[in-house]
């Protein structure tokens, strides 16, 4: 009998996010002083799009996170009066500086300020900008990322054109209080970017370099495709690849290839930071589409950042998986029955030796949530929080939600050899 009185808790407690309020970009990731720090687009006080800080967990593990207190917040009557909008984090003469988007008013005008630590360890924003609102054809600039190539330090930005190209501009940043705007990293016309790329403005560029695999250091530009000619403007992630020209008056990125990042409807703005041994990377899920407002509401939360993945390239191909720290989240064995098993609790980890369907059963009836589509992929892997689902063909990521109705509990099934585990914190 369907226990009808009884919901599994949709609220993802093993990801990153605070208890209450709206929360979207991953921003400002680094390691330091012995910890991962993650910082997050965060509205403390609903959980809407509204009057943007930036939260802040910490952790040693990459399992289990410290909430930090609020880095940043909105200064009235300054010129990040309307948002500490999404940035970076990097290490400037050996101390964390934070890199964001300043809005003052409208996000059209908003510029990149930095934020340093203070005595008591609180972060102090600047007063002035490191780079205004570049104006003249340009629209809605934002979401500063840095790299070094060539012994330079580079900025970029994301945004558009008023004639609707999207576009990244590079600036020299070696003085990280001044940049200076030098072009266009590339543009929405070329024919790569046309393909995989679409959209009116790129928000939060990633540029990191890694292996392919063959000896060969490429470069992966990652971009959030952002179309505001429609009702919805969250259009997906892509990745590129191809290679960084510094030959020229600045460097521009010259795309070989690209794919989409993710492959599920509810991922976006992901921030990928490149650590000695592999790039790490974050993204943001949103609410999706059956989720009402007044639902959110009644909640009081909105959003979760996606557990960390490890990228790599097979070639021109962008691989994420999850992180391998993550296999210490699991807790006990579910038991399987056949190849397919019932699962009630609220956090678990399957993982097949070929294809998966994973559901949601009710009194109704089942609801397919996710399955691994045809085609040659080693092995699926899904882990459920809540509401968050990240399911991994292979290498392929899909992040999508669903939210357990009153009686619903999921229900995994395997083409072959299945293993299904609770998944927790690990104790302390
Ligand atoms: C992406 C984004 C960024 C912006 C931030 C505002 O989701 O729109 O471009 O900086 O969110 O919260």
């Amino acid at each position: 009998m369907t226990d009808l009185s009884t919901v599994l808790d949709p609220f993802p407690h093993l990801h990153i996010r605070p208890p209450q309020g709206w929360v979207n970009d991953p921003n400002g990731i680094g390691h330091w002083e012995g910890r991962w720090h993650v910082f997050y687009q965060y509205n403390p006080d609903a959980p809407v799009h509204e009057n943007i800080h930036w939260g802040h967990a910490s952790s040693t593990d990459l399992l289990t996170w410290r909430d930090e207190p609020v880095a940043l917040a909105p200064r009235p009557g300054t010129i990040d009066a309307a948002g500490a909008w999404s940035g970076v984090a990097t290490m400037d003469d050996g101390e964390p500086v934070l890199v964001y988007t300043a809005v003052p008013d409208v996000a059209a005008n908003a510029g990149v300020a930095l934020a340093h630590r203070g005595a008591d360890g609180a972060w102090v924003p600047d007063d002035a900008l490191a780079a205004p609102a570049p104006g003249g054809d340009l629209r809605e600039i934002r979401d500063p990322f840095l790299f070094t190539a060539g012994g330079a330090r580079y900025a970029l930005m994301g945004g558009g054109r008023t004639d609707g190209t999207p576009v990244v501009l590079v600036y020299a940043a070696d003085d990280l209080g001044h940049w200076e705007l030098l072009g266009d990293l590339l543009d929405g016309s070329d024919p790569v970017a046309t393909g995989v790329a679409p959209g009116k403005i790129w928000e939060c560029p990633q540029l990191v370099a890694l292996p392919d695999g063959a000896g060969r250091l490429r470069w992966v530009l990652i971009l959030s495709l952002w179309d505001d000619s429609g009702d919805h403007h969250l259009q997906g992630v892509a990745a590129l690849v191809g290679d960084l020209d510094l030959s020229g008056p600045h460097p521009a990125f010259r795309p070989a290839a690209g794919q989409r990042l993710d492959t599920g409807p509810d991922f976006y703005a992901p921030q990928a930071v490149a650590g000695p041994d592999r790039t790490l990377l974050w993204g943001w899920t949103w609410e999706a589409r059956f989720r009402s407002a007044a639902e959110v509401a009644g909640a009081g939360w909105a959003g979760a950042l996606t557990l960390p993945r490890e990228l790599s390239l097979d070639g021109d191909r962008v691989d994420s998986v999850p992180a391998r720290e993550l296999t210490g989240l699991r807790r006990a064995r579910l038991p399987v029955a056949g190849s397919g098993a019932e699962v009630t609790v609220p956090a678990w980890e399957a993982v097949a030796d070929g294809g998966l369907v994973v559901g949601l059963r009710g009194r109704d009836g089942e609801r397919e949530v996710w399955r691994t589509p045809a085609g040659a992929h080693v092995g699926s892997r899904v882990l459920v929080d809540g509401s968050v689902v990240e399911a991994f063909a292979g290498p392929d990521a899909h992040t999508v939600r669903a939210y357990p109705g009153p009686g619903e509990v999921w229900t995994v099934r395997a083409g072959g050899g299945l293993s299904v585990w609770e998944l927790g914190r690990p104790s302390p």
